[in-house]
């Protein structure tokens, strides 16, 4: 497994990055801090997420004090659903730009197909409805493409979209998709999907990559009760190679060429999930794995 992967824009992202959601506003920027001191370089972000200030901040700080640049960090954002038409999604690029104080980001993806009603909320409700928009994707991506155009991003891709929504960017696009994020965890493998993106030159990023066992309210009911951490397969492995099973999950991820991008704020199991490149899974423990 290599460190970085080429997306087909021809540049590189780190495999393993930084996942930054549910990490809150207080304690994100001394854990990006000592994820850079681990050895990261890809940093997972998003508007959405609320906290992207704090961590433009704390690489501020982070370039002052050691010889690390902004060339040498990988940052992906993403565009929130109430930004999808054209002017508000360039808008909000260049809010990301503003926040993280560079004049180009690495990767920006939609962060979901659908989009919300445009105003000053994250998630405008009506009583207990979400108030949805109609504005087609497309725009967001032509949006998208603009600020490509003026050097403003490196490449663009996409997030939470299935293997018809990606097929129409592709199709109507004048820029390719070069990365897809979705969930991705042993237990919710996306075979399909990992298929497509493989023939479509796409690099395939898994969010949630252990299963999101942290996660609380709706999300955890969108998600089974088992948690992967405790599967009967990944112990076993966890004794043989004396690796913890989260390292087990997240090596079997890099050997089947997805990006992963675990969240943690916990100094310890930051460097756990970091690493990864000093064992091999054999091919028979591989497909027991798989199935
Ligand atoms: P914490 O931040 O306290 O470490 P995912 O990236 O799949 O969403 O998983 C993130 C969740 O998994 C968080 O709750 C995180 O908690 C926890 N987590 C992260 N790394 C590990 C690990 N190596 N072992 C066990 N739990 C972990």
């Amino acid at each position: 497994v290599q460190k970085s992967v080429q997306l087909s824009t021809g540049y590189q992202i780190p495999v393993a990055g930084l996942g930054t959601w549910q990490s809150p506003e207080g304690v994100i920027g001394k854990v990006v801090k000592t994820a850079l001191d681990t050895g990261y370089r890809h940093l997972d972000c998003a508007q959405g997420y609320g906290n992207e200030a704090e961590i433009g901040d704390a690489l501020e700080e982070y370039y002052k004090t050691s010889s690390l640049k902004r060339e040498d960090i990988f940052i992906t954002s993403k565009v929130w659903n109430t930004c999808h038409s054209y002017e508000r999604c360039c808008q909000s690029v260049e809010d990301i730009l503003h926040r993280f104080k560079t004049n180009y980001i690495d990767l920006v993806l939609i962060h979901w197909p659908h989009g919300f009603q445009e105003g000053g909320e994250l998630f405008p409700r009506v009583g207990d409805q979400i108030q949805y928009s109609d504005v087609d994707y497309l725009e967001t991506w032509k949006a998208l493409e603009k600020k490509v155009e003026e050097g403003k991003i490196r490449s663009i891709g996409l997030s939470n979209f299935n293997i018809a929504q990606i097929q129409r960017v592709i199709d109507n696009g004048k820029i390719k998709p070069v990365a897809l994020e979705v969930e991705a965890h042993l237990y919710f493998q996306q075979k399909e999907l990992r298929k497509f993106c493989q023939e479509n030159n796409i690099v395939f990023i898994a969010y949630s990559p252990l299963g999101s066992p942290g996660s609380t309210g709706f999300w955890r009911q969108a998600h089974s009760e088992v948690n992967v951490l405790k599967d009967p397969i990944v112990l076993n492995l966890s004794k043989k190679y004396q690796k913890s099973p989260a390292q087990i999950i997240l090596r079997w991820e890099l050997q089947n060429n997805i990006l992963i991008i675990p969240k943690s704020t916990n100094e310890a199991r930051l460097q756990e999930n970091f690493d990864l490149f000093d064992f091999n899974i054999s091919g028979d423990d591989m497909k027991q794995l798989d199935q």
